[in-house]
């Protein structure tokens, strides 16, 4: 029977699992790998060298990297039988917004150097995996046109704040206008870590014009030029490396994003529970635990050793998503019970879009969400709400 055919289950980890199988009576595999361990071998095949050392790198000797994954080893599931499983419904509320999935695409910089259309194929990859996304500022495509292809599912705006605020405020006011839900701040890039793999391979995409989609379209940044980027590139890229980033921003200044924006703020890149504490105090709609998938401080705490403190600190008063070592259904369900209310995953979507576009981001993202589906009825839960730290269990528990 076609995938075209067969009649729904009612669960999206069901039909997959079960077009997967029945395409295997015909002889037809999965067009690519399940595990993302062989996807990983293919996209290092896919990718140059320069790229797949800024996507599979962390900082230092990445070893914040690695302690990501393993923390996860550290919980176990708890698995409940006999509650009636046979109807889950995934979609979470995430400041005031409904998620079909509590998965966002996490936002991953200069895409076009994985694929030729960057973030417009991961769109069109993540619509039709009917998750919503995080577009990140430095996007190879222009913000606007990722927007339209996101249509109707969640699309959030990455902000890095410049060291120009009107370039900034035009950023965000953009970003509104083009219908963005939310402005997630990113916070753990005051400056550019030493990724040893780059700097091996003296290699930043910014500087070959990869990843400056949403700076050489912004009208304030094009009236800081003398000749436009178009005709003169060189000049438009040593600007961009000027303005990057703000590692003078202090609390105080989230008062001015408030003032320039309505939509909803989250701030990504939170460790510490007293930094939480002041989220709070400023009055943002939310966090993301997250050490940035280890590519800023090595030697950081996991991001998931760091979250059951952020919870109970923030005790409700402010949404918390978590990043950094998503990889598989029970990561995200690990997250949730410990109190996270949606993840982000980051590097496996990037592995599909190098291996096979936006079709290879769609089957990764397709995969996680079964698996996830899957996962959530096995542990005896019919919707997030259900799922808390009663199912789970840590050695000292
Ligand atoms: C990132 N990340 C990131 N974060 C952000 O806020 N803005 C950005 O532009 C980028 N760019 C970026 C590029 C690459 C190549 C990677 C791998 C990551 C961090 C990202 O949003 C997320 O925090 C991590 O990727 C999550 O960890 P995992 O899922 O990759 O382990």
């Amino acid at each position: 029977m076609s995938d075209e055919t067969r009649p729904s289950t009612g669960s999206v980890g069901m039909d997959r699992q079960l077009a997967i199988y029945e395409a295997g009576t015909r002889q037809v595999r999965p067009r690519l790998p399940i595990a993302l361990e062989e996807l990983k071998e293919q996209a290092r095949e896919a990718t140059t060298r320069e790229a797949w050392g800024f996507l599979a790198g962390g900082a230092g000797a990445g070893d914040t990297m690695r302690a990501n994954r393993r923390a996860f080893g550290r919980w176990h599931l708890m698995p409940r039988m006999l509650r009636d499983v046979s109807q889950r419904d995934l979609s979470v509320e995430v400041c005031g917004q409904r998620l079909p999935c509590p998965i966002l695409l996490a936002p991953i910089g200069a895409q076009g150097i994985y694929h030729a259309e960057g973030e417009l194929a991961t769109a069109r990859g993540a619509v039709e995996a009917g998750l919503g996304l995080v577009l990140s500022t430095v996007s190879s495509q222009p913000l606007e046109a990722v927007a339209e292809a996101m249509g109707d599912l969640p699309h959030w705006f990455q902000l890095y704040w410049c060291r120009d605020r009107d370039l900034t405020a035009s950023l965000v006011e953009r970003a509104e206008k083009a219908g963005f839900g939310a402005i997630v701040l990113t916070l753990d890039v005051p400056l550019l870590a030493w990724r040893e793999p780059d700097l091996e391979n003296a290699y930043l995409p910014f500087l070959y014009g990869d990843g400056v989609g949403s700076f050489f379209t912004d009208p304030v940044f094009r009236s800081r030029l003398e000749r436009s980027p178009e005709e003169d590139p060189a000049a438009a890229i040593r600007l961009f490396t000027r303005v990057f980033g703000d590692p003078s921003l202090s609390w105080d200044d989230l008062d001015w994003l408030r003032r320039t924006t309505d939509l909803p703020i989250l701030l990504k890149g939170i460790l510490a529970a007293d930094d939480a504490r002041r989220a709070v105090d400023h009055g943002v709609d939310g966090i993301v635990v997250s050490n940035h998938g280890g590519r800023q401080v090595d030697g950081a705490i996991a991001a998931l050793d760091a979250l059951p403190e952020i919870v109970r600190t923030v005790d409700d008063r402010l949404a918390v998503l978590f990043d950094s070592g998503i990889r598989r259904g029970s990561d995200v369900l690990k997250a949730i019970a410990l109190g996270a209310r949606a993840v982000l995953v980051g590097r496996p979507y990037i592995l599909g879009l190098a291996v096979d576009g936006s079709a290879g981001v769609e089957a990764v993202l397709s995969n996680l969400v079964a698996d996830v589906d899957l996962t959530l009825g096995l542990v005896g839960c019919r919707s997030f709400a259900d799922l808390d730290g009663e199912f789970l269990k840590s050695p000292r528990s």
